[in-house]
């Protein structure tokens, strides 16, 4: 078959700057009509079962609610209260480790309970970065580790834009093509978390990164306006309109005062995502309700396939946790992480545009608000990071 023939030639192609393998995702060659066809159709068979998925919706999220999916037994309205309040604020390490001690979780505190990378299927990670987390650097750091411990990496051609949610089709597409793959590898791109088993696939080592996501969405919203940036989009995409001055001008808290659209309105039913404001989107899949931002049952979604599912989901913002927690918890890929990273640290720094990150009190309200359910994503993340490290070096934090 042609496309075959193409997708191995594609294989082949070297990114010369990090020698990171890439792989191909072909675009689905019908026609603009079926296309439309097809999703006419679509939204009449959403339509009519609409209902049927709210009901099934909220069953689940019955059955999911709180204490399942809550790292630490607590509802994410807990987490922020005041409950937090007679420990040192539960969203620290130290606050984590205290608060599973005054609750006599620690006792009982066990990385085989934490640890979802035995549950893999075969020796491969799937690393579905998220937009502006740094995982450039992420990538960098993986492809060196291959190189010391003998496992290849492979990931995208870049492309000039996409969907924010692959079609069942395209979905199918990957699975294969990361089959194909073979085993001892890592695969780094952005993309949906995806059910390998749902496609008859063995499952792989799910890991991701994230970052408070206010910090995330100011930080995409200058690097898009980075005047380099916006250059080497439009090399890629020669179609992306120019935008005026006033566009790369207006600066962040002008930008959400003014609820300038699409940028500036993060409400539900703004569906522009070109700042990657969702963050909930990419851990729980390629599915319709997964695409609704801020929502209650998309966060769910999430929390249940980063708790089953990832082995590790680590941010920049707790380095030393998180290369440790890789390290323990995925140590064919891992080990040796933490030693190569802080060897030569700044070259894991890349990718990177200073900006102002202050955020005026207004502002600052209407995204809290906004992103309510993230940030409770945010903070669950970060909870069952800490301890997951906590689980293993709970000895170091009793002698001191
Ligand atoms: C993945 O798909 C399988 C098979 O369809 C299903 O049994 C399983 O519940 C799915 N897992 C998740 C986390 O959705
Ligand atoms: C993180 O680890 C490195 C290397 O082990 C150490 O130099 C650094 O001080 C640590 N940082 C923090 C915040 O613990
Ligand atoms: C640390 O960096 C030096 C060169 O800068 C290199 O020779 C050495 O192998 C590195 N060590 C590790 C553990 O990456």
């Amino acid at each position: 078959m042609s496309l075959n023939a193409e997708r191995s030639y594609k294989m082949k192609l070297r990114d010369v700057e990090n020698a990171f393998k890439y792989r191909r995702i072909p675009y689905p060659k019908r026609s603009v009509e079926l296309i439309a066809l097809l999703a006419i159709s679509c939204t009449f068979f959403l339509f009519m079962h609409t209902n049927k998925l709210n009901s099934r919706l909220k069953e689940m999220e019955v059955k999911l609610q709180p204490s399942e999916f809550s790292a630490l037994g607590l509802t994410g309205n807990h987490i922020s209260g005041h409950d937090a309040g007679k420990h040192d604020d539960i969203n620290t390490l130290h606050g984590t480790y205290q608060y599973l001690k005054s609750t006599g979780q620690l006792e009982n505190l066990d990385p085989a309970h934490l640890n979802n990378t035995p549950k893999a299927e075969r020796d491969f990670v799937f690393y579905n970065r998220l937009e502006k987390t740094g995982s450039q650097s992420m990538t960098r750091l993986i492809k060196q580790l291959g190189d010391r411990l003998g496992f290849d990496t492979y990931r995208n051609i870049v492309r000039p834009s996409r969907p924010i949610t692959d079609d069942e089709e395209n979905e199918n597409d990957l699975v294969e093509q990361l089959f194909e793959l073979g085993e001892h590898a890592v695969y780094v791109e952005h993309a949906n978390w995806v059910n390998f088993t749902k496609h008859g696939s063995p499952s792989p080592i799910y890991i991701n990164m994230i970052r408070h996501p206010i910090q995330k969405v100011i930080s995409a919203y200058y690097y898009q306006r980075h005047p380099l940036i916006f250059a080497q989009t439009l090399m890629r995409n020669p179609n992306k309109p120019l935008k005026n001055k006033k566009f790369f001008d207006t600066k962040f808290n002008d930008c959400v005062r003014n609820r300038v659209r699409p940028y500036c309105v993060f409400d539900a039913h703004n569906p522009f995502n070109g700042d990657w404001r969702r963050f909930s989107l990419h851990l729980c899949g390629n599915s319709e309700i997964c695409t609704h931002f801020n929502s209650e049952t998309t966060t769910q979604i999430a929390k249940m396939n980063v708790e089953r599912e990832y082995a590790v989901v680590g941010s920049w913002e707790d380095t030393n946790v998180t290369l440790a927690v890789l390290e323990a918890y995925i140590p064919r890929f891992f080990t040796g992480a933490t030693e190569v990273y802080y060897n030569r640290t700044e070259q894991f720094t890349i990718n990177t545009v200073s900006h102002d990150t202050h955020l005026d009190k207004d502002v600052e309200e209407y995204l809290k608000s906004s992103f309510s359910f993230e940030i409770e994503l945010y903070l669950f993340i970060k909870q069952r990071l800490y301890k997951q490290y906590i689980a293993v070096h709970k000895n170091a934090f009793q002698s001191n």
